[in-house]
């Protein structure tokens, strides 16, 4: 199979769940308008949005990967603590019955990155952290300056990884098996593409986790250093 294949197969797949749901809550809504109650409405509305926003998502990834190495980034100076505030929102949002615990450094640093990117990377570490982990568990989201990095953590306590499985983690397509995989929708992409861009920032990507216990990925970029940006640029 080609990838261009194997992208339509398994994402074609995973469109129809938000897009049925879509249309089912509009056509809900223009059928019954004066019979729906406005709490009701909103509820409806909300649904169609988060919807939306996983198909973005998902849209952005296969964008990710049909274009591999070509892509290019824009890095910049950036405060990974407000970006977080502008993601974690939608996460409380769609995990509703998760309990969400944020540890930001008051005093971080800034960091070299691209911006999109960068919330690309945490909404596939806290889509995945929601997905593999029970209704009611906590996800503990953590930023600290550890040396000359920012380091980030994302935890939760879900299925965990085995040991075993963790190089494959990280390779295109690849799922693992465990009970929540088969009804977590997903296409082994997330991971994939994550590694990918964190390297391309010059960061580092980590994993801890045991079966049955729950699950940490650890990204750090180094601080940032204009002194590096202007080497960059004038190398090019
Ligand atoms: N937080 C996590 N807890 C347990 N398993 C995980 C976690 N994150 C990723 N995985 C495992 O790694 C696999 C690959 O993840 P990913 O590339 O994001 O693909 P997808 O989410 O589409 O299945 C998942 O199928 C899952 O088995
Ligand atoms: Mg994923």
């Amino acid at each position: 199979m080609t990838i261009q294949d194997e992208i339509i197969s398994t994402v074609s797949h995973e469109m129809r769940t938000p897009l049925t749901s879509i249309r089912g809550f509009s056509q809900t809504l223009l059928n019954s308008w004066d019979k729906i109650d406005d709490e009701s409405k909103k509820k409806f509305v909300k649904i169609i949005e988060e919807q939306s926003n996983r198909l973005i998502n998902l849209v952005e990834n296969i964008l990710t990967v049909s274009k591999e190495n070509s892509e290019v980034l824009v890095l910049k100076k950036s405060n990974v603590n407000v970006l977080i505030d502008k993601i974690l929102p939608l996460f409380k949002e769609r995990f509703k019955t998760h309990k969400f615990i944020l540890n930001c450094d008051k005093n971080i640093l800034p960091v070299n990155i691209d911006e999109d990117k960068f919330q690309q990377i945490l909404t596939n570490l806290l889509d995945n952290a929601g997905k593999y982990s029970k209704e009611g568990s906590t996800i503990t989201l953590t930023s600290k300056v550890i040396e000359d990095w920012v380091t980030l953590s994302v935890k939760d306590e879900g299925v965990g990884i085995d040991e075993k499985d963790f190089d494959k983690l990280f390779k295109k397509f690849s799922r693992i098996e465990n009970h929540l995989t088969s009804k977590a929708q997903g296409n082994g992409l997330g991971l994939y593409i994550t590694k990918n861009l964190v390297e391309k920032m010059n960061g580092k990507i980590e994993v801890k986790s045991k079966s049955g216990e729950g699950t940490e990925f650890l990204i750090k970029f180094p601080i940032y250093n204009p002194e590096e940006v202007l080497k960059c640029s004038q190398k090019s």
